[in-house]
């Protein structure tokens, strides 16, 4: 019998190292310590023995139990040891590898311009004001001094929604809104940027574009304050020695007026020549405010006077950024916006 369980002790121990996963030690246990194992099946024959062979062969049963179990413990914590190294050779992350780069947009070319545009002006004083892009008749036109009828209606192609109210075809509404927000006679000092609307389409108009307008009023303004503030505003956005033309001109709401061109250098390159080209480029129009516009909204053109400016944002962002087509502003294609 010593000899039996001494070939069993013998067998186990040999099936335990030889097992290579959990099932299969388990399995091992079963065969040798499961209730139908081998060992179970010694010690049901104990019964046959003597009285003296009894507790030897008992104890001897239960030290070979107590080794196999043992033994199956240290090799399921190897099993384990084993299979978590090998998860962690396959599984290992890799933290000094570089990240996946975040795509970052930026702000449209026209927001920045437009904001370019209103840094300039906010350092000299201005605020900015805010006006409709839907307006009546009387705010685009009526209170800027166009009578019915008058033919400078007709420079703005508009889109009407009713006889009386339409897509605004300037941001000039926003001078009289504002002259009639204010106290009479106080003075004012904004910009207005904002959409407007004409009925206008090929490479340099577009339906829907932005301009920038300025309203100064206070008393004694004289046109060479306007003078002033437009070339320092050219100088700032176009560089300190940009070359400013004032060009007579005919607005309903300003007397005298004018349009503002810079001098713009243009290159051209052709098959490695570069061609440089000076034209006058217009790119805002203003004058001094008509006293009928002042009388018109609440002002005294005895005591008060000011000029206005309006400008096209886009007109502005072409010239900076050296594009000629504006319709590629608004087609969100990223090959042209990532430029900027
Ligand atoms: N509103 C004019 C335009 O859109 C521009 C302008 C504004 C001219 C203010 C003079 C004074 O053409």
């Amino acid at each position: 019998m010593k000899a039996e369980m001494e070939a069993l002790r013998q067998r186990a121990c040999a099936q335990i190292s030889a097992a290579t996963d959990e099932p299969t030690l388990q399995q091992v246990r079963v065969t040798f310590l499961g209730k139908k194992g081998e060992l179970t099946a010694i010690l049901r024959g104990m019964k046959d023995l003597t009285a003296q062979e009894r507790p030897v062969i008992g104890a001897l049963a239960n030290t070979v139990r107590a080794e196999l179990e043992t033994q199956l413990a240290s090799r399921l914590a190897e099993l384990k040891a084993q299979a978590l190294a090998a998860r962690l050779a396959t599984e290992r992350l890799d933290i000094t590898l570089p990240g996946k780069p975040a795509r970052r947009g930026h702000l449209h070319p026209l927001t920045r311009v437009n904001r370019l545009i209103q840094d300039v002006f906010m350092k000299m004083g201005y605020t900015v004001a805010d006006g409709p892009e839907i307006e009546s008749d009387y705010y685009n036109f009526q209170c800027l001094n166009f009578p019915p009828d008058h033919p400078a209606r007709d420079m703005q192609d508009s889109f009407y929604i009713t006889d009386s109210i339409l897509l605004r075809t300037h941001t000039s509404p926003v001078q009289a809104r504002t002259m009639q927000a204010h106290e009479p006679n106080t003075p004012i000092r904004i910009i207005s940027p904002g959409k407007v609307f004409r009925w206008d389409y090929d490479a340099t108009h577009s339906p829907v574009f932005h301009q920038v307008e300025g309203l100064l009023i206070d008393r004694q303004i004289a046109f060479s304050d306007l003078k002033g503030t437009i070339e320092h505003f050219c100088r700032e956005i176009f560089g300190a020695d940009t070359k400013v033309r004032f060009r007579a001109s005919f607005f309903p709401f300003t007397e005298p007026s004018a349009e503002v061109d810079i001098l713009f250098r243009t290159r051209h390159t052709r098959g490695g020549a570069v061609d440089t080209q000076d034209n006058w480029l217009e790119i805002l129009g203003c004058g001094m405010v008509h006293p009928n516009v002042l009388r018109l909204n609440g002002y005294d053109p005895d005591v008060m006077n000011g000029f206005a400016f309006g400008m096209g944002v886009e007109r502005i962002a072409m010239l900076l950024y050296g594009i000629d087509d504006l319709r590629l502003f608004y087609e969100n294609d990223l090959r042209f916006l990532a430029q900027f």
